[in-house]
């Protein structure tokens, strides 16, 4: 990509459904901003409703004419993902734009009500049960997309998934759940774009990483991130929120995306930056692993993916 793309280029999306999973804050409200802006209809997928009418309330000040929604979902109970599930069926009957935004990063040592670890809960299995969930009305919807969130820091890293089997395993280190966390996520774009292409499905399936943007996902976790230095360097070294929605938006809605690509910001080491297509996921990805996460996925979820 040589052109610099900017949320200007999203064309008109009326009559499109999206949902953005933690649409309330940092990256997923500005996603949420800018589909609003373009005319989607925006569900705002957030675990407190208070958080979310009051970004529905930002939006609709900006864009009087938005059509925004707020929905209950916590990720970190899969029964809520089943409940979203069949709220949002109750109330939409297509799905063009699935962003699985939400996340948390270095959480206090926790797990999800089903007892995984809350990173790889949240970030990971809650987003896959809620995409399994939704598949049908995401198949059946022309030109729908699932956008997955990555990270750098799961670049370069090697996949370690079994560690996780264990349902009740304690975190030793939170920072590489974290990044293992994302390396699923982004396992899980290409594994389910690798499924749709198989079977002939329209849809498509990309990952994308927003590079450094110093949003509140920061200030909730260890008191690493809470010292006012790295909060202020990660904001001298990263870009606003606004920009790191860029690759989402991107992903969701440039008409040349395939299917399978991982999107990120251009810049050096990727922290910022206009969205390109990069190599890097292709290069660390192995099938028989990404297939294996699938299988255990669904035994995990009890969420079974009927294509
Ligand atoms: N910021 C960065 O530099 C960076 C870098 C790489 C990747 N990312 C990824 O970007 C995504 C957005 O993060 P952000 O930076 O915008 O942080 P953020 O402002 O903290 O937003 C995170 C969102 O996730 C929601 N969330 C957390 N736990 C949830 C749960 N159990 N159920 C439902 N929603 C939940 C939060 O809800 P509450 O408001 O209720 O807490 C919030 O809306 C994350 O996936 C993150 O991993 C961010």
């Amino acid at each position: 990509m040589t052109r610099e793309w900017t949320k200007r280029e999203i064309g008109d999306l009326t009559g499109k459904v999206a949902i953005v999973t933690g649409g309330n804050s940092g990256i997923g409200l500005e996603t949420s901003l800018a589909l609003a802006e373009n005319y989607a209809t925006v569900i705002l997928a957030v675990r407190n409703l208070n958080k979310g009418h009051e970004a529905a309330d930002k939006i609709k000040k900006e864009f009087p004419n938005a059509d925004v929604h707020v929905l209950k979902l916590d990720l970190s109970d899969l029964q809520s993902v089943k409940e979203f599930s069949e709220e949002f069926r109750r109330k939409f009957r297509s799905l063009s734009i699935l962003i699985n935004n939400a996340g948390v990063l270095k959480p206090p040592k926790s797990q999800t009500k089903d007892g995984y670890e809350t990173q790889f809960g949240v970030n990971y299995l809650g987003h896959f049960a809620l995409t399994g969930l939704l598949l049908d009305l995401i198949i059946k919807t022309p030109d729908s997309r699932v956008v997955s969130l990555g990270s750098i820091s799961a670049h370069n890293l090697k996949a370690e998934f079994k560690e996780f089997t264990g349902s009740k395993k304690k975190s030793s280190n939170t920072m590489k759940k974290y990044a293992q966390s994302k390396l699923a996520c982004m396992y899980f774009a290409k594994e389910l774009q690798h499924r749709f292409r198989a079977r002939n499905i329209d849809s498509k399936s990309i990952a994308c990483h927003p590079g450094i943007a110093q949003t509140y996902i920061f200030g909730k976790g260890s008191h690493k991130f809470k010292t006012r230095l790295t909060r202020a360097s990660l904001k001298v070294i990263g870009q606003s929120a606004e920009m790191a929605a860029y690759p989402i938006l991107y992903a969701a809605t440039e008409y040349s995306i395939r299917g399978g690509e991982y999107i990120g910001p251009d810049g050096k080491k990727g922290i910022k930056g206009f969205p390109t297509e990069l190599e890097i996921l292709n290069e660390q990805f192995v099938e028989n692993v990404s297939n294996n996460l699938w299988v255990l996925s669904e035994k995990l979820t009890g969420v079974t993916y009927k294509f």
